[in-house]
């Protein structure tokens, strides 16, 4: 069943990689311009990850030793549903096409290359003993198969679906170096990594569908929520932060407002706030339909403020008066139970990280070097 799963997130990938190369072959993406435009905010300026939202690095060696391009592509292309990191892929309504994630890889990999194929080796640990290990060592970071804690969710579906057993168990004995994911090797005996390996697997779950993408261009939705409705009358914290609850009481009093979702749009399409617009921070242009007439325009993301920040940065910018960031994010918005709209069989959310994280990632280092 497992391989099975693996097995078609693989061949999605490859079809779709295969069926778009040779039109764009022409035009080398630039990597570096493509990661500072949709990464960095989150993954960090140098790959050491933690700029917002405890978004892991990308650089530590262990990670590039073993990530393999299938598992670099799958998470690009389809993110990691009901986290921060969203699918960037077009076949899913992201920004980018299978090229444009290859060279991100590439990017990723500072030119080293794939990694060696890890020989495949299933757990053969004990579930049960393997839930005790976890509870005991990791939960206090990494969160219950339910709720995400400050470190990468580790029951994510889409995690699990590209993860091998042999590329949890050499993250687990080598650590994460430069992050607080320390070698577990001589800290457990090596039957209890095992047992937390078989833990881990037992936790893989369906993947959710890929949403269905609209017919593009996509039919214009009204941008103004509540046009006859009276203005709300937010109090901002820093002049930049509405709380969820003070936006949520609007929304309910049907006050005039426009929410504008600042993730990439195929995190919109998963799920989002009723009535909401789609403007992902990285294209802008939907902002020249929200009217400049002093109506209050809220944006929200998950981060919770990086890619929101943005857009408002933006609305600024253009003069607009009334702007504010939805303070605690879209996942508190949703957990709190205020109206969410979600495609069919889209997963539970995760609950928000704790953030600032608290630790200083050290400075990046080359795995071959
Ligand atoms: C809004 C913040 C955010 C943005 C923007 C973002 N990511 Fe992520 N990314 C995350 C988070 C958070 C995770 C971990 C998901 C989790 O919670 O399990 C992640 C995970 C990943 C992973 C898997 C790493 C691992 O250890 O499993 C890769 C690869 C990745 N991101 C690459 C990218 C690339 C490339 C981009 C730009 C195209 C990008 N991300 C944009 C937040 C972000
Ligand atoms: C002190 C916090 C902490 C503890 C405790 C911890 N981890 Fe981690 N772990 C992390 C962080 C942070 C990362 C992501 C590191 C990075 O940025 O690359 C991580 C990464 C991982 C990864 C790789 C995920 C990926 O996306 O590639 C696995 C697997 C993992 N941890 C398993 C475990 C297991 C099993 C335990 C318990 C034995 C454990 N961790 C304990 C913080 C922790």
């Amino acid at each position: 069943m497992r391989v099975a799963r693996f097995a078609a997130v693989a061949v999605v990938t490859i079809a779709v990689l295969g069926a778009a190369a040779p039109i764009r072959a022409a035009a080398a993406p630039d990597a570096r311009a493509l990661y500072v435009e949709y990464c960095q905010l989150c993954h960090g300026a140098a790959l050491e990850g933690y700029a917002a939202d405890n978004a892991p690095s990308l650089s530590s060696p262990t990670f590039r030793a073993s990530a393999s391009t299938l598992f670099l592509q799958t998470a690009i292309e389809r993110g990691r549903a009901g986290t921060a990191m969203a699918g960037f892929g077009k076949s899913v309504g992201g920004p980018l096409d299978p090229v444009e994630v290859d060279a991100l890889v590439d990017f990723i990999r500072g030119g080293a290359g794939a990694p060696p194929v890890l020989p495949p080796r299933a757990s053969k640990g004990d579930v049960a003993k393997g839930a005790h290990v976890y509870a005991a060592h990791c939960e206090s970071c990494h969160g219950t198969a339910a709720r995400r804690g400050n470190a990468v969710h580790l029951a994510n579906p889409m995690f699990l679906a590209s993860a091998s057993d042999a590329y949890l168990r050499l993250a687990v004995v080598e650590g994460r170096p430069g992050t607080p994911m320390e070698a577990w090797e001589g800290k457990l005996a090596p039957p209890e990594i095992e047992d937390v390996v078989a833990y881990l697997r037992s936790l893989a779950r369906p993947l959710p569908a890929a949403p269905v993408l609209p017919p593009s261009p996509a039919p214009p939705l009204p941008v103004v929520l509540n046009p006859g409705g009276t203005p709300p009358d937010f109090t901002l914290r820093l002049g930049r932060y509405a709380a969820v609850a003070d936006v949520a009481a609007a929304y309910a009093e049907k006050r005039r407002m426009v929410i504008i979702d600042a993730r990439p749009t195929s995190d919109y399409l998963r799920m989002h706030i009723p009535g909401a617009i789609s403007v992902p921070y990285f294209d802008m242009r939907g902002l020249d339909t929200v009217p400049n007439d002093g109506t209050w325009v809220v944006a929200y993301c998950v981060c919770p403020h990086e890619e929101s920040g943005r857009v408002l940065d933006e609305l600024r910018k253009r003069g607009y008066a009334n702007t504010a960031i939805l303070d605690e994010g879209f996942f508190v918005w949703a957990t709190q139970g205020h109206p969410v709209e979600a495609a069919d069989g889209q997963l539970p959310i995760a609950a928000p990280p704790a953030r600032p994280a608290a630790f200083t990632p050290v400075p990046a280092v080359s795995p071959r070097s």
